[in-house]
């Protein structure tokens, strides 16, 4: 059996913590068959456990206990805590690892509440358990969910060459926004969301780069996001926004800026990755 998840970019600017996009990048884990203790062989270095202390195996220890140790192989094109859901790759693919080996017939929405409650916010995991664009919230402990049509797109991941964890890029946020910059951050939100249902990712690439919930706090833990921006509006970008909590930045762009928009964004610097990816909208599977 493996488990396929795709790497997600949560947030979409104003966005935050509810919506994501699944891309076609991907986190592949293999099982191998029973084995006398947890064995997660991988090649991501010595910082990822290669026991039941692994994330994968923890998570689906959680949700069934009893399971039996298995030999895994796990294999991942995601950067991580590089911005593009790294770790809600890893909790979705244990979810389904528990529900499959233990028989557990869980419904969407209910993994879509244990991967929420794990990862503290849906805007990842919901994209990753069902694909395309995702717009969701987490209220006393429900988690709604609507997925929409993504309109056909490049998502340019431009992904610098260090971590960022998403304790010290949420660290920088304030506690509160004043009752008015409430109302004019969900306004941006609310026309950002209207705009791509409408397939109009002009409009909603111009509301992406506006959000005043977060990016204007973390900019200084990402240098290069005014850069990235300069050169996706200058050549035709749709908008361009901090992907989860960095320190990737996704650039949404009409096919044919893409290579353009790409030479431009890989003279910036030489130790950034650029992958240019789609709008996955098949969701988490198993072969
Ligand atoms: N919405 C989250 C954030 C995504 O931006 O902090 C990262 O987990």
């Amino acid at each position: 059996m493996i488990i396929k998840v795709s790497a997600t970019s949560a947030n979409l600017g104003p966005g935050f913590d509810s919506c994501g996009i699944a891309l076609t990048q991907y986190l592949l884990v293999e099982v191998l068959g029973e084995n006398k203790d947890w064995e997660v062989s991988h090649d991501l270095g010595k910082s990822i456990p290669d026991n039941e202390e692994n994330l994968l195996v923890k998570t689906a220890l959680k949700l069934a206990p009893d399971l039996k140790p298995h030999k895994l192989k796990m294999k991942t094109d995601i950067p991580i805590a590089g911005g593009l859901g790294s770790s809600s790759s890893v909790i979705v693919a244990g979810i389904e690892l528990a529900n499959e080996l233990s028989g557990l017939n869980l419904t969407e929405n209910e993994k879509l509440i244990i991967a929420t409650k794990i990862e503290g916010h849906p805007d990842n995991v919901a994209p990753a358990i069902c694909g395309g664009f995702v717009v969701a919230s987490y209220i006393d402990g429900q988690v709604q969910s609507v997925k929409l049509n993504f309109p056909t797109c490049d998502a340019i991941a431009f992904i610098p060459n260090k971590e960022l964890l998403t304790k010290e890029s949420r660290g920088v946020l304030p506690n509160s926004l004043s009752f008015n910059e409430a109302i004019r951050a969900s306004s941006i939100a609310n026309v950002m969301i209207a705009a791509v249902s409408n397939s109009d990712l002009k409009l909603a690439g111009k509301m992406i780069e506006k959000d005043i919930f977060h990016e204007r706090y973390r900019g200084h833990l990402v240098p290069h996001l005014p850069e990235v921006r300069k050169i996706s509006q200058e050549l035709g970008g749709y908008g361009c926004y901090l992907s989860g909590a960095g320190p990737t930045i996704l650039v949404l762009s009409p096919p044919e800026k893409t290579q353009i928009i790409t030479e431009k964004l890989g003279k910036l610097d030489s130790t950034v990755r650029i992958d240019v990816l789609k709008v996955d909208n098949e969701g988490v599977r198993i072969y």
